[in-house]
């Protein structure tokens, strides 16, 4: 601790007031990530202002002083204060000038955006009109290619398991199949970790081609052969629709199933302890950042390490899911 206090003192920062703001779709800890801001700011004498709404609030002015008490008590709680938006205005050149222009008026010398892979883009392109930018990743898809975590996706994971746990007490007691649709428009991380937590007889991921034979119908078929008579199906909301196979798991096993679609239920609810402290880490390095006069960077987790990289190298860095979790999921279903 002593070092880290020297470090701090010792980073004299030309750096006087910041911004933070959540954009694109909210996640639980984006509330840590933000106390985390302003409480590291206000620690370095540096002013700190919520931008409400995103980018939009940044185009309009859509701002107020956030002290450290101001952020007191949100910690443990989901959604995000700030509100969240997605702004179409943004996206083009002439929004970008307005949101510097609003940096400029206001004197803003840096901005730390909180959200996904489209808000480290806006940030990029608000960086090419001289705005210093740094980046937080918070999504619970986890989908981010630079790194190997996002804020989010641990309570969202840790409440699609509650969930389909229940669902699995009343299909053991009907013995029936259950087809529970967990989020992720692209990525299957959700769907695989909380299929290989819940135990389930099948996982659909979007980054494998979906085969109903194989994937599924199989899958049911081997588990009734060693004694099941209950089986729950987990589908990433990308990979294929959860109606569409029930109904064909009606129509080809005879079986009668319930479709349970989870969606923005996986987005509420408190934080879990590790949302909570990879959000207040993240946030106490993106105002380092930002104080060491650095700019277009996003932190990142790389194992158990914080780390910065530039935004442009990370929007091109790719993430696939972890082949040996895939692996084990294969011999874990239908089994
Ligand atoms: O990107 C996060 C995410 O929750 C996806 O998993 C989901 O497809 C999408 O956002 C839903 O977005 P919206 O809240 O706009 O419906």
């Amino acid at each position: 601790m002593d070092n880290l206090e020297n470090m701090e003192q010792a980073q004299e920062s030309a750096v006087k007031r910041i911004g933070v703001l959540t954009s694109g779709g909210d996640a639980p800890g984006m509330n840590a990530a933000i106390r985390s801001v302003v409480r590291s700011a206000y620690r370095r004498g540096i002013e700190c202002v919520g931008i409400r709404r995103g980018w939009a609030g940044l185009i309009n002015g859509d701002i107020f002083p956030m002290g450290g008490s101001d952020v007191s008590r949100i910690i443990n709680r989901g959604g995000t204060v700030l509100y969240t938006a997605r702004s179409d205005e943004f996206r083009t050149e002439a929004g970008q000038a307005k949101a510097a222009a609003t940096c400029k008026l206001l004197g803003l010398d840096g901005i730390v955006a909180i959200g996904g892979d489209g808000t480290f883009r806006g940030a990029r392109e608000l960086a090419k009109h001289g705005v210093s930018v740094v980046g937080i990743p918070g999504t619970i898809d986890n989908d981010i290619g630079c790194t190997d975590y996002t804020i989010g996706f641990d309570t969202a994971a840790n409440t699609a398991v509650e969930c389909i746990d229940r669902l699995r007490d009343t299909m053991q007691s009907h013995e029936r199949c259950a087809v529970a649709e967990v989020m992720g428009r692209h990525a299957g991380y959700l769907a695989l970790q909380v299929g290989l937590a819940v135990g389930a007889t099948a996982v659909l991921v979007p980054e494998y081609p979906f085969d109903f034979d194989e994937h599924v119908a199989e899958k049911i078929r081997r588990a009734r052969l060693s004694g099941k008579t209950n089986y729950i199906i987990v589908v990433a909301e990308g990979a294929v629709s959860a109606v569409a196979v029930g109904e064909r798991i009606k129509s080809e096993l005879g079986l009668d199933p319930r479709v349970t679609i989870l969606g923005h239920i996986q987005r509420g609810g408190a934080p879990t302890m590790k949302d909570r402290v990879m959000a207040t880490r993240m946030g106490f390095e993106a105002v380092q950042m930002l104080a060491m006069g650095k700019t277009n960077r996003v932190i990142c987790a790389v194992g158990e390490r914080i780390v910065d990289r530039d935004i442009t190298e990370a929007l091109e860095m790719k993430k696939t899911l972890n082949p040996e979790e895939f692996v084990v999921m294969k011999a874990m279903t239908g089994v």
